[in-house]
């Protein structure tokens, strides 16, 4: 059941090919849909727990944290910085607190749309030391771009927020199509597989390594 886990399959064999017209018209107009409440109340609570521990500390975005592992292991390792894990499923949240209870001091778990909450991010200008995204859904169908990160509307907001991004994947075409899109930026990434018999940080990276398959990392310094 754990080690079984299947390599994505997918209809697309390289980077799309609407890659660059799709994120070059979300670079030149940004995003106006209407922000939702639920993400401007996860936002004041992000606000109010960084005010209570001090605004002058690194911040640091864990975004789909699913059940948490990355992100305690991140604030565990980054003690002075700010460490947010966010997720919009109330349930693998619920399941992160219990695991890792007591959670560290610098460790916010919230629940968002990532979506939303980046703009809100922007809004405020909320810069990031570091941005990670591990295992993002793929949406594999070619059908599906505009539901990959760079491929959606929020996609500069993620520029905006800067930082060292980090993105893991077991499809490394979605890498390709980040370090594309971040080429149009004028942003230099690298891709690599993750070493032989590295520790897993989250879950899903586990199970993938666990099934045999190569997991992939993409780096970039967003200034
Ligand atoms: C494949 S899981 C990876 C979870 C975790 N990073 C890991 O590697 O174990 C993707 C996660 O992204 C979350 N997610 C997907 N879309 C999201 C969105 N728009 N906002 C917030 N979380 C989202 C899902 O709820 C899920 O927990």
């Amino acid at each position: 059941m754990f080690a079984n886990s299947r390599e994505v399959q997918s209809n697309q064999q390289g980077v799309h090919t609407d890659l660059e017209k799709v994120v070059r018209r979300h670079l030149a107009s940004p995003w106006q849909a209407p922000l939702a409440d639920f993400d401007r109340e996860a936002f004041a609570a992000a606000l109010a727990w960084r005010q209570a521990r001090g605004m002058e500390r690194p911040l640091m975005l864990d975004s789909g944290c699913g059940t948490g592992r990355s992100s305690v292991h991140l604030a565990l390792a980054n003690p002075q910085a700010l460490v947010i894990g966010v997720d919009q499923s109330a349930d693998r949240l619920t399941k992160a607190e219990r695991r890792f209870a007591p959670l560290p001091e610098n460790l916010l778990l919230l629940r968002s749309d990532c979506a939303g909450l980046w703009r809100l991010m922007v809004e405020a200008g909320w810069k990031l030391t570091r941005h990670q995204i591990l295992y993002p859904n793929p949406w594999p169908k070619s059908a599906h771009l505009k539901r990959r990160w760079h491929g959606h509307p929020v996609w500069p907001a993620v520029l905006a927020l800067g930082g060292e991004l980090e993105l893991r994947s077991n499809w490394p075409v979605y890498l390709e199509e980040v370090k594309a899109a971040l080429a149009l930026s004028g942003h230099q990434a690298a891709i690599e597989p993750l070493p032989e018999g590295y520790e897993p940080v989250t879950d899903f990276e586990e199970k993938y390594q666990a099934s045999g398959q190569v997991n992939w990392r993409l780096v970039a310094e967003i200034c």
